[in-house]
């Protein structure tokens, strides 16, 4: 046998035995649910903390992290009012809510109130919400239908959903100001309907629950 048949010989023994062991291993991943052997792992497999899980390495153990001090929004822009100012606010948005109140606005703020408000408002915006029931702030004034909410303005429920009220926590940082006007308009439906005596979501708007993946309105 001439050396460039032993040569290639050896070459297509070590691919066939690296191949076989690679498979009896569970190592290669198109015969294998097992996560692949990296000889360049690169970062494709990182250390990372779950959201509302823990983390020693913080002195309050939460993984989950707020923004630093003067971070700035990737798209849209940072709200100017601090918790509490709801005056300058009043005076700021006094035209009310810059979107109009259509079937597409409704159904978007209650997708978007879903998502962010009813852990603690409940669905109903009745402040009875599973976090509010496992012991988080107070039903009374966490009740968005009551008399005192409802005649709050637009401008200041849109105030409070950016910069927060006493516990409540600002949401300018991860709810576009879009959406917030049309979670306006959907907390003014919730209103309504309980005024009217009825507990039921937003039926119509239901529909469009499809879409919570859909990106937010910018
Ligand atoms: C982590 C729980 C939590 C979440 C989530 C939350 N809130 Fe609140 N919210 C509260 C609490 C607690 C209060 C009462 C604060 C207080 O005592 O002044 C409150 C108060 C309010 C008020 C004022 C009610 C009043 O009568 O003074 C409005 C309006 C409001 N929330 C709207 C919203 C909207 C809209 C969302 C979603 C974008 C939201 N909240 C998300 C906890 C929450």
């Amino acid at each position: 046998m001439s050396t460039a048949w032993k040569i290639t010989l050896a070459i297509v023994a070590a691919v066939l035995a690296t191949f076989t062991i690679g498979v009896l291993s569970g190592k290669i991943w198109w015969f294998s649910e097992e996560p692949p052997l990296m000889v360049v792992p690169d970062m494709d497999d990182q250390f990372h903390l779950k959201p509302q899980g823990e983390a020693r390495f913080f002195a309050d153990n939460r993984a989950q992290r707020d923004p630093v001090e003067g971070a700035l929004p990737r798209v849209g822009r940072a709200y100017p009012f601090a918790m509490g100012d709801v005056d300058s606010a009043e005076k700021y948005f006094a035209a009310g809510n810059p979107l109009p109140r259509t079937d597409f606005v409704l159904a978007r703020g209650q997708n978007r109130f879903n998502t962010y408000c009813s852990p603690c408002h409940n669905y109903t915006g009745t402040g009875d919400g599973l976090v509010q029931k496992r012991g988080f702030g107070n039903q009374e004034t966490m009740n968005l239908t009551r008399e005192q909410a409802r005649a709050y303005s637009d401008a200041k429920i849109f105030h409070v959903i950016s910069a927060g009220q006493n516990i409540m926590p600002p949401y300018a940082d991860r709810i576009s100001e879009t959406d917030r006007w049309a979670i306006v308009h959907y907390v003014r439906e919730l209103q309504q309907k309980a005024a009217a005596g009825s507990t039921q979501p937003n039926g119509m708007a239901a529909a469009a629950q499809g879409s919570t993946h859909s990106k937010d309105m910018q």
